[in-house]
């Protein structure tokens, strides 16, 4: 079965294909990164223009690069939620616009747990059930993963997402948008004990960042000179560290909780080459198997939602052409929230 995948939930405009739910023939990704930048974050009311402007294109490109028409694909996975809801409604609504068309099926689904099933293209797949750690720009949770589309949530955070962490310190060292991927090429060659940063909130797998970010911002602030570019690779190494360390031991702490020994790992900050490192580093020594997809998976994609897409359609889900996009969308209700 091949299944067109299309997601527009925030700023990356997409289209995948995908046979079988496993094998990626084509994965297009058209960032709008260059437009937000200047800002220092994502506009809403742009993000959305952008998307208007580009899908087309890029649904053609995915259905050329994987060789294949229109006519060839039986199902369409388009991310219903959660997301911002401009956004959103631009995929959605061509997803539906192409199902009628061509009078196929269409499945709304999850951005996030397309991002867990972004697993299932990889060779190593991961049997249920498992833990997985969701990080993102949006997102900082831990589920329990029972079966395909059956998720618990463990563990979440109080405050900012994982991946808002990486964009703020980065921010508040002038470092630009998204600070994430800057954060991982900087820390390089950085001493991560070069600052001490604080692990909030440990015996728990609950997380907070605030703190982490307001330290950065005070050590910043009570230097008697700038810091200076010897000093950064450092610094930003101190402060990965400080959000890795606790990403890897509540998710190995919960898996050890629930007895899972496999975990995998997802989201943009999934990219991330120091939590891939130390991840597959802590759980080795506690014989907990840790599953991550490639870096371009880890980030948003369409390849990710028509996994999820083939799934549903193939257990009958339908999704009918008045189906709203919803900004927030919980994992635990699958259903109507
Ligand atoms: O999953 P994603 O592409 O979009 C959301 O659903 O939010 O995640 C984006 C987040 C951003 O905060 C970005 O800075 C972070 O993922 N990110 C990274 C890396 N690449 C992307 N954070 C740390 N290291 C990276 N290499
Ligand atoms: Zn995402």
């Amino acid at each position: 079965m091949l299944v067109l995948g299309i997601e527009s939930s925030c700023d990356e405009t997409a289209a995948a294909v995908v046979s079988d739910g496993t094998s990626l023939l084509s994965n297009v990704v058209a960032s709008q990164i260059d437009v937000h930048s200047k800002f220092g974050g994502v506009v809403p009311e742009i993000a959305s223009r952008k998307h208007i402007e580009v899908i087309i294109q890029v649904i053609e490109q995915a259905l050329d690069d994987a060789g294949v028409t229109l006519d060839d694909i039986d199902g369409i996975a388009g991310t219903r939620g959660p997301g911002l809801i401009g956004s959103l409604l631009v995929g959605l609504s061509v997803a539906k616009s192409i199902a009628f068309m061509k009078d196929i099926p269409f499945v709304g689904v999850n951005h996030v747990e397309g991002h867990v099933a972004a697993i299932f293209l990889t060779e190593e797949k991961p049997e249920f059930p498992f833990v997985a750690l969701v990080v993102s720009g949006g997102h900082t949770n831990i589920y329990l993963v029972a079966d395909s589309g059956s998720f618990r949530t463990l563990g979440q955070t109080r405050d900012d997402a994982a991946g808002e962490a990486f964009d703020k310190g980065a921010k508040m060292l002038g470092l630009g948008y998204p600070g994430g991927i800057v954060i991982d090429r900087l820390s390089k060659g950085g001493n991560p004990a070069f600052v001490k940063f604080p692990r909030s909130m440990k015996g728990s797998i609950d997380f907070s960042f605030s703190g982490l970010k307001t330290s950065l911002l005070y050590y910043i602030k009570k230097r008697e000179t700038p810091v200076t570019e010897d000093e950064l690779p450092h610094i930003v190494a101190s402060y990965q560290d400080a959000i890795v360390d606790v990403l890897v031991d509540k998710t190995l702490k919960a898996a050890e909780e629930y007895s899972l020994s496999r975990v995998v790992i997802a989201g943009g900050v999934a990219a991330n080459s120091r939590l891939r490192d130390i991840f597959h580093e802590r759980a080795g020594g506690k014989g907990i198997e840790v599953f991550i997809p490639p870096p371009v998976l880890c980030t948003d994609n369409a390849a990710m939602i028509a996994v999820v897409g083939d799934n549903l359609l193939k257990r009958g889900e339908r999704g009918s052409f008045d189906l709203n996009a919803i900004s927030r969308w919980p994992l635990d209700f699958p259903g109507e929230i």
